[in-house]
């Protein structure tokens, strides 16, 4: 029998709802999670959220079986697609003979071969000699993990960071992020080490950066320069050209190191393995998470050799170090997905979904609505004109069976972190339903003007 390939996708990938948006068992579970979780950490209302069962490829299904088609990767994690690189046979095989060590008192085999992965596929691909690694759990320990050691090397207290920037939400974290919203409830605990400049568009603001940043650096009291190479949660902003080399000059002439947050950028969401070889600039330290197990909550601050070794030899007791610290479900998944990552058509494969997401937004340049459309290989963010737009536009896409998240300090960003499971077809569907959301919003006008309620952004 033929079918014809909408048809296919239509009954396999495309969403499919069979319940109101949020089905019975979502709202079932809202009202007991209302009761049970503090109140600040998930967002609640009549449309949203829908409650997950069960993922496959860039397919989610809920727990009212409803199928909905993820653009977001779940916070830029499953990059690969869900269950890709053998997830569920890893995570089966390694949680059946075992499923935790003592990280940093008797490790795994796994760990060890993390390590020296994590190192060959940064400092050791880069050419620029050895690496070694700290481990973590969540990205923003990488970020604490970085940050502890530019000062161990270093001796300066201070650190340059960006407008805009999320780092995560630690203490040490969230001194770094560059925006108010997560730190002025906690103002009266937070340190003053932290030194903002503003995160460049274009050439015009990258060139008034190189001032402004010397002026701080020639204080000398800066021992890192702590970027991301494409600003995530802060808006999808990618900057102009000459960004990171003018970092790694600035960082070199005046004693600070180089820390880029590649916890989003990592394992080729903006197309390269790493964004630094955009521009071939070596950071002193990375910081990765996310895709790099695909899956887990593991993360790692990678660094030269010679600035990791500010660290001194352990006497007995870690520094820094956590319970759970090199977990080896988590190992074995990094593992893993550094093997997928590792293979030679990863590069090709992420430009030509780079061109077809190119082609499936280019449209929304037109719409009134639509300040920008702007990205680099699976990362995109779809710039509204009205502050706080996008919540409205991610419960909308929910009602269609699409998975969205906004970003941007004031919400007027729908960010699209998509996975490499999208088929070509996928692509273009989604681009033509963001279209028309854009479109049926405008038409009920409240992405042209109004601020409407809040929702998590990433
Ligand atoms: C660039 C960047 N750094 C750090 C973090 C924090 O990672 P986590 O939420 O795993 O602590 C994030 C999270 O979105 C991020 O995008």
């Amino acid at each position: 029998m033929f079918i014809s390939v909408h048809l296919w996708l239509k009954l396999t990938v495309l969403p499919n709802l069979i319940t109101a948006i949020p089905g019975p068992r979502s709202r079932e579970l809202a009202r007991r999670l209302a009761a049970s979780e503090s109140r600040n950490i998930t967002y609640l209302a009549a449309d949203f959220p829908v409650f997950w069962e069960r993922t496959d490829g860039a397919n989610v299904w809920d727990v009212d079986g409803n199928r909905f088609l993820d653009l977001t990767s779940a916070f830029g994690v499953a990059t690969a697609g869900f269950g890709a690189h053998r997830q569920r046979q890893v995570f089966a095989a390694q949680g059946a003979t075992l499923a935790h060590a003592m990280g940093d008192v008797h490790p795994t085999a796994l760990k060890v071969e993390l390590c020296e992965r994590l190192a060959a596929v940064t400092f050791g691909r880069w050419g620029a000699g050895a690496g070694k690694v700290l481990l973590g759990n969540s990205g923003f320990e990488a970020v604490e993990a970085a940050l502890k050691t530019a000062l161990l090397a270093t001796g300066r207290r201070r650190v340059l960071a960006f407008e805009g920037a999320y780092h995560g939400l630690g203490f040490g974290a969230l001194t770094v992020n560059g925006g108010e919203f997560f730190k002025s409830p906690f103002r009266a605990q937070l340190a003053d080490f932290a030194d903002f400049v503003p995160y460049p568009r274009t050439a015009a603001e990258l060139a008034k950066l190189a001032p402004l940043m010397a002026a701080i650096l020639s204080r000398g009291e800066t021992g890192a320069v702590l970027a991301e190479p494409v600003l995530g949660r802060g808006g999808e902003v990618v900057p102009p050209d000459g960004f990171l080399r003018l970092l790694r000059r600035l960082a070199d002439a005046h004693g600070a190191l180089l820390v880029l947050d590649e916890i989003y950028t990592g394992f080729f969401r903006t197309g390269k393995m790493f964004a630094c070889e955009h521009e071939g600039v070596t950071p002193d330290l990375i910081c990765l998470g996310k895709a790099l197990t695909g899956a887990f909550p593991l993360s790692a601050c990678v660094g030269r050799a010679a600035v990791m070794d500010a660290w001194p030899r352990s006497a007995g007791e870690a520094l820094h170090t956590s319970t759970f610290l090199g977990n080896p479900v988590g190992c074995a998944l990094a593992l893993a997905a550094l093997d997928f990552w590792g293979h030679a058509d990863r590069e090709r494969q992420i430009a030509a979904h780079a061109a077809a997401w190119r082609a499936a937004l280019a449209p929304l340049r037109s719409r009134s609505a639509v300040a920008a459309v702007r990205g680099r290989g699976l990362l995109w963010g779809v710039e509204l004109r009205a502050p706080g737009a996008a919540g409205p536009l991610m419960a909308d896409g929910l009602q269609r069976g699409l998975i969205l998240l906004g970003a941007g300090a004031d919400g007027r960003v729908l960010s699209l972190a998509p996975s490499m499971a999208l088929t070509m077809a996928e692509i273009e569907f989604a681009g033509e339903a963001i279209g028309e959301l854009v479109r049926e919003r405008k038409t009920q006008s409240s992405i042209l003007k109004t601020t409407t309620g809040k929702r998590k952004t990433s």
